[in-house]
């Protein structure tokens, strides 16, 4: 243990608080209501059904969004098809390319309009929708602008086909970047969208449609259905639907691959995780426990990828979880408007029951949980930054998704044990390395069975680089070259 550093408690009140800095809201414009945008334009859902979307720092309606039922479905395919058909599968692709640049443009001129929106409607801190979330999806749009007429190419001596109407379903933990990434790829690829956000995050993705109508796309080649599961469930079951791609829990990954056997529609699936940090003793500590906060604190710990388990060497564990409550100490829950907030508000109260859920479930088990007790804004959704130590591999709170900036701690003695534990999970979407030895990076990284391993990092994303997961953490993969073939026929 660490005895230089007394394990006081940093009072904010009274101590070297940060002034408030809110980001300014006077340049972003919500509306009351949104519709459905089909074929071009905004239209009213066919039974006239709303539902409330609101911010969860705060609980209050932001707009009311429409609600699309199985005859609005119909409709969006059925514009997705005539776009398909009569246009986007017969235009040049370097025109294909230019549409996707204009949209990349436009993103990065209203980034700071949709940061604060994807701030307000999902509760994430704006710090991490304005230097993450926005750079991010424009960053996809210009990525895949550039494939869309080097197809050939990309799968030299094959000939790349589109596959015709997308079925886009994402998740509110980075909803105009899931946006992106399905979005970008599909049009590149010469494909048709009907893309459906989640219900607690509809807005970026209607302000999408915006820019989708000031770029001038083509009626019909992007349209976007807000709504329930059930909209989702229309989306994956319609017959004109060609591909599916959804990213969400595994619960409803499983849902989706029944509904889908049997049929010829292609389909990708982003699902759950439940990533182990492993840290060697040789790692550099400070630099591993910035790592830790980063992987699993990060945007509230809704991220698929988060390391929601840390795995340390024996001998510097005492150090490091020492390090870990004084660091958290340090971070700051609250308005996520606030530029100096650390951790924004949960997402919805749904998820803040399921989160609760398992911290009482963790104690129950045995586990011993440490809070830092800063209090939380009397309005809104919040969860303290949580660790749990004290755990074994049969733990829930180690084995599930908790989706919470909540941690799992175990410790190990030789390599072997810390990849034998790391891989003893269902999931495989991601992991990380922590140490000073190259050779035992490439070692460990080699036998960690998840998609992306970062090393002395955490939470790196770029579209050059493939996505996805081994066991229950999906089937396919995003972005880069490997995104491409998602939706493409290579004969
Ligand atoms: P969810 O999987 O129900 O929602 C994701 C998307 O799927 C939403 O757009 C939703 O409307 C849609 N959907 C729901 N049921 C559907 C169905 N039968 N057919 C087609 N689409 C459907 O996730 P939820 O309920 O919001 O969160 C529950 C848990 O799932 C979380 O606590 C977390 O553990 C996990 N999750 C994982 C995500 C990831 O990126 N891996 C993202 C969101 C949630
Ligand atoms: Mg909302």
């Amino acid at each position: 243990m660490n005895k230089r550093i007394a394990p006081h408690k940093l009072n904010f009140d009274t101590g070297w608080a940060y002034s408030p800095a809110p980001e300014s809201i006077d340049h972003v414009h919500i509306k009351d209501q949104y519709k459905l945008f089909i074929g071009g334009k905004f239209v009213a859902p066919k039974a006239g059904k709303y539902f409330n979307t609101i911010n969860p720092a705060n609980e209050k309606v932001l707009a009311r969004v429409a609600q699309a039922g199985a005859t609005d479905v119909d409709r969006a395919v059925n514009a997705a098809r005539g776009a398909y058909d009569n246009i986007w599968s017969k235009m040049k692709p370097a025109e294909r390319g230019k549409y996707i640049y204009r949209i990349a443009r436009i993103i990065q001129e209203r980034a700071r309009e949709f940061a604060v929106i994807e701030s307000v409607d999902g509760g994430k801190p704006i710090r991490e929708a304005r230097d993450v979330d926005i750079p991010l999806a424009a960053a996809h749009f210009f990525y895949y602008a550039g494939w869309a007429d080097k197809l050939n190419y990309a799968f030299p001596c094959r000939t790349p086909q589109s596959l015709g109407v997308a079925g886009q379903i994402i998740p509110w933990n980075f909803p105009l970047l899931m946006a992106a990434w399905k979005i970008a790829p599909a049009l590149a690829c010469g494909n048709t969208v009907v893309l459906k956000p989640a219900e607690t995050t509809p807005l970026t993705a209607l302000k999408l449609a915006e820019v989708i109508e000031a770029a001038d796309l083509p009626p019909g080649v992007v349209n976007i259905l807000t709504g329930d599961g059930s909209t989702g469930a229309a989306i994956v079951n319609h017959d004109d639907v060609n591909k599916i791609a959804f990213t969400g829990s595994t619960n409803v990954g499983r849902i989706i691959q029944h509904a889908l056997a049997g049929t010829d529609k292609k389909y990708t699936l982003e699902l759950g995780g439940k990533a182990a940090n492993i840290i060697f003793a040789d790692a550099a500590i400070d630099q591993a426990v910035e790592g830790v906060v980063n992987a699993i604190f990060f945007n509230q710990g809704h991220v698929c990828c988060a390391g929601s388990r840390l795995l340390v060497q024996e001998s510097v564990a005492d150090e490091v979880v020492f390090k870990l409550k004084e660091r958290m100490q340090t971070l700051i829950v609250g308005d996520p408007l606030d530029k100096n907030t650390d951790i924004g508000a949960i997402n919805s109260a749904a998820q803040l029951e399921r989160i609760n859920a398992y911290l009482d479930l963790g104690q129950e088990e045995g586990a011993e949980m440490f809070q830092c007790g800063g209090k939380n804004p009397d309005k809104g959704y919040w969860c303290q930054p949580t660790l749990f130590t004290n755990v074994a591999q049969s733990h829930r709170v180690v084995r599930e998704e908790i989706f919470g900036p909540v941690l799992a701690i175990q410790t190990f003695r030789t390599l072997d044990e810390a990849v034998a534990k790391a891989n003893n999970t269902q999931y495989g979407l991601s992991g990380g390395i922590w140490t000073d030895k190259g050779a035992k990076i490439f070692n460990v990284g080699a036998k960690i069975r998840a998609g992306v391993i970062w090393a002395n990092t955490f939470n790196k994303f770029d579209p050059t680089s493939p996505f996805g997961g081994y066991k229950e953490s999906g089937v396919g993969r995003e972005g880069g070259m490997h995104g491409l073939s998602a939706y493409l026929d290579l004969h």
